[in-house]
């Protein structure tokens, strides 16, 4: 489980494991426009304001994947605890 920090409302929403980080911002509220929720059509793409992401996705090139400023959220995750993202 991870959590994410909502940067624009200071909200901050559990994802807890088996639960997608577009699941369960869905579930505070906070709707994410989704398509292949698989990582594959850049849709979900959110900004990442600090905190490291999990890229599990096959959209973003390696190079972006490493600048660690952007994520999928349809199905990355986070290697830190806390995720802030500009949402
Ligand atoms: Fe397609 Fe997230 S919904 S990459």
């Amino acid at each position: 489980a991870f959590e994410l920090v909502l940067a624009r409302s200071g909200r901050v929403v559990n994802v807890p494991a088996g639960c997608s980080a577009t699941e369960a911002l869905g579930a505070a509220g906070v709707v994410v426009p989704t398509s292949c929720e698989q990582g594959v059509c850049g849709t979900c793409l959110m900004g990442v304001v600090s905190g490291l992401p999990d890229h599990r996705d096959m959209y973003l090139s390696p190079e972006e994947q490493q600048r660690n400023d952007q994520f999928l959220p349809c199905c990355s995750r986070a290697l830190t605890q806390r995720l802030v993202v500009d949402c």
